[in-house]
């Protein structure tokens, strides 16, 4: 799958010419100066309500008419601001799709809106595809169920918090790749805000350390993974 990083949790997949874009926050993002309007989505996954994931929901969802899946919380949220084609799912459900299928799984963590009224439990999400079953894993700090997806999910790629302080940090995120039984790892959630800076070259040696590649794509680069 192609993946182009649009800074802290949001990426653009490209998958068999599916566009998918998670957990949109750009706009208010120091380190990106792409236009969210330039973004091409044709599905938006949102792990949770916290404004560093959701901000630029609204209006990539009603630029592009983009089918968007969440939580019933969040999925109700966008309903209100006038979102069409909203997808409600809780944690266990799947949604089928054009490239295949996106699970909701568990995250540890929690949700709540800028206005700190209830957003649902936060989740993660299994991108499944003839590209390869992927794990976004949203923000969550190590948990055992990533044992649950190594053994269940057979990943090709999984995108980890890496930057600590909110979420896990490098180290546990090496201990996830090894229980979700992946070696190729994009970081997430790392170097936005004073609090989740991180040393990249550490970071780096620690996964290769551990024969797991990091792959930590410059904002607006794009891997294929
Ligand atoms: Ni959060
Ligand atoms: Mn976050």
């Amino acid at each position: 799958m192609k993946v182009t990083n649009l800074g802290h949790a949001c990426f653009h997949l490209e998958i068999g010419g599916v566009n998918i874009v998670t957990d949109p926050f750009m706009s208010p993002n120091p380190n990106c100066s792409i236009d969210p309007m330039d973004v091409k989505c044709d599905w938006m996954l949102i792990t949770h309500g916290h404004g560093d994931h959701v901000t630029d929901a609204v209006a990539i969802a009603n630029n592009t008419g983009c089918k968007v899946v969440a939580n019933y919380e969040v999925a109700n949220w966008l309903i209100n601001q006038g979102v069409k084609n909203v997808h409600h799912l809780n944690h266990g459900g799947s949604v089928t799709t054009e490239f295949g299928a996106v699970k909701m799984v568990n995250a540890v963590h929690s949700s709540s809106f800028e206005d700190g009224s209830y957003a649902g439990h936060p989740a993660g999400f299994i991108i499944k595809s003839t590209e390869g079953n992927a794990y976004f894993a949203g923000d969550t700090a190590l948990m055992y169920d990533m044992k649950m997806f190594g053994e269940y999910e057979n990943l090709s790629q999984a995108f980890l918090p890496i930057g600590d302080t909110f979420t896990m940090g490098v180290d546990d995120a090496v201990i996830a790749a090894k229980m979700l039984q992946c070696s190729q790892i994009v970081g997430m959630h790392y170097d936005t805000f004073p609090p989740i800076t991180i040393d990249k070259d550490e970071a780096l040696k620690k996964f290769n350390t551990n024969k797991l590649e990091l792959h930590l794509p410059s904002i607006g680069q794009t891997i294929e993974i």
